[in-house]
């Protein structure tokens, strides 16, 4: 019933294309800040940029776990990631050379910063968290819209997919096994993404 209504504001035409609008928009300038990196490292810097905009059930299901009622404000006001965009490179600098340069955009408003790089998750997972607002100018107003960018090498995306589709959400119940190795996987992607590090740098010197 809450989901339904959820549902009929999320799928709103207006709605979406203010969201597709904004996605557009962070991945025109991802890709000037590709071009940039790329130019001055020599190589190709992002390896691929994924987006998504949250369905009615993922939001209604976060909103459950995070302790608040199921309405369209609430989705607006207490999910950052309404509107999600990952980035996902080579080597681990990359991750904060990318993250640099978006901070560095005059129109996104960084709200929050989470690195669960220097700081992995209890389950293991890494990756650079940045949750921007992000202003829509329609006419004569502006709307700001909340983007949660997630920057991760290719190894992070691996232990994340591998872990979203065995553990992540899902019933914890015989979960136990499969955590505790997902866990130690994510110490040595760290420790391969470091050795990855040390080569590339050995191979530039
Ligand atoms: P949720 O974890 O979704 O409840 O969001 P949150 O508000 O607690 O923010 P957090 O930064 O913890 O996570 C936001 C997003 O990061 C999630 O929607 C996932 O895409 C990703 N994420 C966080 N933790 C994990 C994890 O343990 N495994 C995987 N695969 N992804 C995770
Ligand atoms: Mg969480």
């Amino acid at each position: 019933m809450y989901t339904e209504m959820l549902n009929n504001k999320l799928s709103d035409p207006e709605f979406l294309l203010k969201k597709e609008w904004i996605i557009q928009q962070i991945k025109f300038k991802l890709k000037l800040i590709d071009f940039e990196l790329s130019k001055q490292h020599r190589r190709s810097m992002i390896q691929k940029v994924e987006h998504r905009i949250k369905d009615a059930e993922s939001i209604a299901r976060k909103l459950v776990k995070k302790g608040y009622k199921i309405t369209f404000e609430n989705a607006y006001q207490k999910l950052n990631d309404i509107i999600g965009i990952r980035v996902v490179c080579l080597y681990r600098d990359d991750i904060y050379n990318i993250a640099g340069l978006l901070k560095q955009q005059k129109d996104m408003i960084l709200i929050k910063e989470k690195d669960y790089i220097k700081n992995p998750k209890k389950s293991g997972y890494q990756s650079l968290h940045l949750i921007f607002d992000v202003p829509l100018t329609y006419k004569d107003t502006v709307e700001m819209q909340r983007v949660e960018i997630q920057i991760r090498t290719v190894a992070m995306d691996f232990w994340a997919g591998v872990d979203n589709h065995i553990c992540y959400k899902k019933n914890p119940a015989k979960m136990k096994t499969a955590e505790l190795a997902l866990k130690n996987y994510s110490t040595e992607i760290s420790r391969m993404d470091k050795q990855m590090l040390e080569l590339r740098k050995n191979a530039e010197s």
